[in-house]
């Protein structure tokens, strides 16, 4: 899996054809954080939601998490460029979740946007796993993601897009997911509990606050 290709066009691709759902989804709770004291911002990409997280929090440590090198340098670049102030709280960790372990522990946000639908199930599960260890007692989880859901329309407008992406992804990508795992119950089994919940692009992606209780 590699998104060293298709990062440049990540952001034109995204806004062409969702607009600005994508961001409001990965950006829906960022108003709900309380005080925190070190975040993972994981497979967070080209580092818009990042820039985000950085002004509407005062966390000491943010760790943004990705095993592309060219995301890695576009978030690096964006943050120097319009946040300079913030770099200092910032850490750039160029680390495959896949095959390495998680750079630290006692996280108490986790973000993931848009990142935990590249995997299949066993990756998928021995990743959250891993990352799940690495939180601290309380860690509240952020999730935005792509999903099926709604009525029989609705669901089969959501799996025309997904079998389109996941065939893009696949191609520029080589993604290793054959196509969408909710991992609403994995989150569950692990104690992250639902809080709140929102729907985007008339329902074919979600965002979750979640908190492990
Ligand atoms: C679909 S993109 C989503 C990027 C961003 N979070 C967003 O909301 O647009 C998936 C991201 O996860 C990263 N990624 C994929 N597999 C990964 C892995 N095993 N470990 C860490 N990052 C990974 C990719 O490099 C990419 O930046």
């Amino acid at each position: 899996m590699n998104f060293n290709r298709v990062a440049p066009y990540f952001e034109p691709l995204e806004k062409i054809v969702f607009r600005n759902q994508m961001q409001l989804c990965r950006t829906a709770y960022l108003s709900d954080l309380p005080s925190l004291t070190k975040i993972a911002v994981i497979g967070e990409g080209d580092g818009r939601f990042l820039l985000e997280i950085l002004k509407q929090t005062q966390c000491p440590k943010v760790h943004y998490i990705d095993s592309s090198k060219v995301m890695l340098e576009m978030a690096q670049s964006r943050i120097r460029q319009q946040l300079p102030e913030a770099l200092s709280r910032v850490h750039f960790y160029l680390c495959d979740l896949a095959n390495d372990d998680m750079p630290d522990d006692q996280y108490d946000l986790i973000v993931t946007n848009f990142f935990l639908d590249v995997f299949n199930e066993p990756t998928l599960t021995a990743t959250v796993s891993k990352i799940v260890r690495s939180c601290s007692k309380n860690a509240i989880w952020l999730y935005a993601d792509f999903q099926v859901a709604g009525g029989k329309l609705m669901q089969l407008r959501a799996l025309a897009w997904l079998k389109t992406m996941y065939l893009f992804f696949k191609l520029v990508a080589r993604i290793q997911a054959p196509t969408l795992i909710d991992p609403a119950s994995l989150l569950e089994t692990h104690g992250f509990q639902l809080i709140n919940q929102a729907e985007f692009a008339r329902g074919l992606m979600r965002a979750e606050f979640r908190k492990r209780v």
